[in-house]
């Protein structure tokens, strides 16, 4: 699968008001700046589709991207972003929760992480969350021009220990950098997947 054309939609705190037809969709979540949007923009070649910055809590809406012309990259906020004040942390929550549970045209969420830093409490306490309510995801390691091949094999391999302790399956997991363009074919190749066993199903 190839994407071919990406085009901004809407942003939004409310599920309620994300757009209405029942498009596939992909959301990217993570910890503030670990590279969500950046990654949006390698995978569909573009340098300003979704807003950047290096300063954590840059994208603070839901962002709907329509790909193709058939389905939707969800571009989502950050958590654990420590400087926003403790209400502004409730509501993002409560809209990410809300959009999770109540967004059944999400086919899959891929969970990023900074392949530079081991597993991290807020990343394995979201990774449960995600599995208590059978959201399926992949994990996408972010940053791996900061690596040097045999860092980024040990980090990844240290990670999938720690998930064992948890959980019988290891789901799949990505090595990408944005900068260098780094692992997206796969991405795109396992969304291509995805979005044919939704038709045949369909
Ligand atoms: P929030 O919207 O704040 O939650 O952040 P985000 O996860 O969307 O991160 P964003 O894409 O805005 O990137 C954060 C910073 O990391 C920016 O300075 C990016 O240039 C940098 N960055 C993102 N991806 C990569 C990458 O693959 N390699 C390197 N070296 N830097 C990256
Ligand atoms: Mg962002």
């Amino acid at each position: 699968m190839q994407i071919k054309s990406a085009q901004f939609i809407v942003s939004n705190t409310e599920v309620e008001k994300c757009p209405s037809e029942k498009r596939p969709e992909f959301a990217f979540i993570g910890r503030s700046n670990v590279g969500k949007s950046s990654l949006i923009n390698a995978l569909c070649n573009q340098k300003k589709l979704a807003k950047t910055s290096s300063r954590p809590g840059k994208t603070q809406l839901i962002n709907h991207f329509l790909i193709n012309e058939q389905w939707y990259l969800v571009d989502l906020p950050g958590y654990g972003y420590a400087k926003v004040s403790k209400v502004q942390k409730k509501k993002f929550q409560s809209y990410i929760e809300s959009y999770f549970r109540k967004r059944t045209q999400l086919l899959l969420t891929f969970v990023l992480l900074d392949i530079r830093h081991p597993a991290q409490p807020i990343d394995l306490e979201f990774i449960a969350w995600l599995g208590r309510h059978e959201i399926p995801f992949y994990l996408v390691f972010t940053k791996a021009d900061k690596l040097s091949s045999n860092a980024i094999d040990s980090n990844v391999v240290a990670y999938q220990k720690v998930l064992k302790k948890d959980w019988e399956e290891i789901p799949l997991c990505f090595v990408t950098s944005a900068t260098k363009k780094l692992g997206l074919k796969s991405i795109t190749e396992s969304i291509g997947d995805l979005l044919i066993d939704f038709a045949a199903a369909k």
